[in-house]
């Protein structure tokens, strides 16, 4: 989907105790990867709590360009009848998969196990992003790819391989991103398809693969490392999947529950899946009093209430080992570290340089113009916590979701208000965003 309209600026104020119960919309991760599985299957995928975010449409609407039948049945249940593994049908437009860069990279992946010809696409923030870490193990499995002068960057043409190599591959940086593309692509592909990672990065691909009836094998390797491997070719059989809320989504509303005085809420149904848990332990570390209630689990994925109660919070160090467990949390930890007392170290961001937007300058600007001192050495992020923020700040959201909400969060108790320039693109992955906040509290306007 392409934001073609104008910018529409938000601000947060200064609000009073943040009080209630919510339910934070489906995960991100599993939305796609449970349109993108229930397309390569047989038979029927029936999927509920899915996210109707921008980006999880985008790739509804790409599966379906692709031959599967996909169908919403009602709000957040979604029918998907696949086409089986390398049954893709070449689509007749290019595929658009807007500001996401997960749904563009799997489905990648995907159809490169499928003898067609596919273009994908995105818009202006998605095509900054680099594609070469996904083409490269595409290729070696035998796809082709080519695009204008600047190799590895939308829009580009896929070519899928007609007889998919398996491979062993070890990824460059820790990637689930990169992990799924080349296990989706291994579905096609006779033999054991193996991917090495040097830091264990989420794995709802590997549980969802289980879960449609695939045999994947996952061992220890080295210090954090992690070896995984798929049976290719095997028979996958559609599934049922509820999908819990997103602990990513979660984030904003718990930090702006600690930092906003006397708040107390309750998040309902959120994953805990410990591979996206980086944060909640990060906080605790912090001081942050988060309980953890009524523990249960679904289709291999673990879930919880958490009650989030205002906490003075404390600066901490955090290892560039937790990195892969939190990756999308730093914008909003940084918020968290501004309020907190004491210096807050956040080692190894170097991949949040090419996430929606190079969030490493972006949060150093964000703090910044809200009275923050931020400061950038090597590939770590230091935050002066004070206890308090001046606020006051017009913060640039550079077409991404995740700046535009950790901004207004930091707003609901700076001393200034702060000021978004544009919140159109919390639509991506949190569309009731304003709405719930508003409802627990918060002042936005
Ligand atoms: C995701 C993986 C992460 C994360 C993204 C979602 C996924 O990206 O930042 O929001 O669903 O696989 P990388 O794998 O590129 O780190």
């Amino acid at each position: 989907m392409t934001h073609s309209g104008a910018k529409k600026p938000l601000q947060a104020r200064k609000s009073a105790a943040l009080a209630g119960r919510v339910r934070v919309p489906g995960d991100k991760s599993i939305s796609h990867r449970s349109l993108i599985l229930g397309s390569l299957a047989v038979g029927e995928t029936r999927i509920s709590g899915l996210l109707e975010g921008e980006d999880v449409l985008n790739t509804a609407k790409a599966m379906q360009a692709l031959g599967a039948r996909v169908e919403r049945l009602a709000d957040g249940v979604w029918s998907v009848q696949g086409v089986g593994v390398g049954g893709f049908a070449a689509p007749e437009k290019p595929l658009d998969f807007g500001n996401s860069g997960t749904g563009v990279r799997l489905a990648m992946g995907a159809v490169a196990g499928s003898p067609i010809k596919a273009t994908f696409d995105g818009d202006a923030s998605l095509r900054t992003r680099p594609m070469r870490r996904i083409l490269d193990p595409l290729e070696q499995m035998g796809a082709r790819s080519s695009n204008g002068a600047e190799g590895g960057r939308l829009p580009l043409l896929l070519e899928g391989a007609r007889d998919p190599i398996p491979i062993v591959y070890r990824t460059p940086v820790a990637s689930a991103q990169i992990k799924s593309a080349v296990l989706l692509a291994g579905l096609a592909a006779p033999g054991i398809t193996t991917v090495i990672e040097k830091e264990w990065s989420r794995d709802h691909t590997e549980l969802m693969l289980k879960h449609f009836g695939a045999e994947v094998s996952s061992e220890p390797d080295g210090a954090h490392g992690r070896k995984i491997s798929l049976k290719g070719q095997p028979e996958l059989k559609g599934a049922k999947i509820a999908v819990p809320a997103d602990p990513s989504s979660a984030a904003f509303p718990m930090v702006a529950a600690l930092v906003v005085p006397d708040s107390e809420i309750i998040l309902a149904d959120v994953m805990t899946n410990p591979l996206r848990t980086g944060l909640i332990k990060t906080l605790r570390e912090m001081g942050a009093q988060i309980d953890e209630l009524n523990k249960r689990g679904d289709a291999g994925e673990p879930m919880a209430e958490f009650r989030v109660r205002a906490s003075q919070l404390r600066g901490v160090d955090v290892p560039p080992e937790r990195a892969p467990s939190m990756i999308d949390e730093y914008l909003v930890l940084a918020v968290a570290a501004s309020f907190a007392e004491g210096i807050t170290r956040m080692r190894g961001l170097q991949e949040l340089r090419v996430k929606e937007s190079d969030r490493l300058a972006a949060t150093v600007a964000m703090l910044r113009v809200n009275g923050v001192k931020t400061e950038i050495v090597g590939d770590d992020m230091i935050v002066e916590g004070r206890g308090h923020v001046p606020g006051g700040g017009l913060v640039a959201t550079h077409m991404d979701h995740r700046i535009a909400m950790s901004a207004l969060m930091m707003g609901l108790a700076s001393d200034a208000p702060v000021c978004v320039d544009d919140m159109s693109f919390i639509g991506t992955s949190f569309p009731d965003f304003v709405p719930m906040m508003r409802r627990m509290g918060a002042e936005l306007s």
